[in-house]
């Protein structure tokens, strides 16, 4: 890991939060070198770029110093512009193209701009949301049952109709729209991996026929969609939903 980096993410990043502290960008970047191996289809510039782009990209995120911030992609851009105006990362290529990626990590993005700076970004949130699925999907899943149920309880008035999307969304990823994110916000942690699969599934394979999925990548993706897929099942056919 460039240890620059490293030694600001953990001037910046808190260890203890399970979701979006040190031990997410960890994971992230073992994703980030399975992605980037053998992957003749990305320039090294842009492997590059892309590295400090997973590695800085949540640093307004979980800030012990400063809180947490409504727009993290550009709390994180600030930081890491104030660490350049220091002097730091100086070896950081296309510093532009980076502070692109981080700001709009947060948001929605188009996959219609085949711009090479467009695709960092779709990068840095497949990347990203690789950590939402598979084993560490699960953990992290499991880890904000505190904060909402499992799957929408009983009481819930629009419990039925919830299971339904869910469903629907879980057996047609490419079903999913950017309103489904609003409507499940808040809810349980079922709706909420189901989201996350879904629009990881759709980034993935819109990569994979831009001819960016590299075979080691690809293997990684499929296992991890798999492990998601049984959760969902599991949980489905445990509570009879
Ligand atoms: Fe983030
Ligand atoms: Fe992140």
């Amino acid at each position: 890991m460039n240890k620059e980096a490293k030694k600001i993410l953990y001037q910046y990043l808190g260890k203890e939060d399970p979701v979006h502290g040190i031990f997410h960008i960890e994971r992230v970047y073992k994703a980030y070198q399975i992605f980037i191996k053998d992957n003749s289809s990305i320039n090294q510039e842009t492997k590059k770029a892309l590295e400090y782009a997973v590695l800085l990209h949540d640093l307004g995120r979980s800030n012990p110093k400063k809180g947490r911030s409504n727009d993290h992609g550009v709390e994180s851009v600030k930081i890491i512009k104030e660490c350049v105006r220091k002097g730091l990362l100086r070896e950081m290529p296309k510093k532009e193209w980076v502070y692109y990626a981080i700001k709009n990590h947060p948001k929605k993005f188009d996959t219609s701009d085949k711009a090479e700076k467009n695709f960092l970004l779709i990068f840095l949130v497949m990347l990203d949301g690789t950590d939402a699925i598979g084993e560490a999907g699960i953990n992290r899943a499991v880890a904000w049952v505190e904060k909402g149920p499992l799957f929408p309880w009983e009481e819930d008035k629009s419990r039925k109709e919830k299971i339904k999307r869910v469903k629907v969304l879980f057996n047609n990823p490419d079903k999913r729209t950017n309103k489904d994110r609003k409507k499940m916000q808040g809810n349980s942690v079922l709706e909420e991996f189901v989201y996350d699969y879904t629009f990881i599934k759709q980034i993935y394979y819109f990569l994979k026929k831009e001819g960016k999925i590299s075979p080691a990548f690809d293997k990684e993706m499929k296992n991890r969609f798999k492990l998601s897929e049984q959760f969902v099942k599991d949980v489905l056919k445990t509570f009879s939903l």
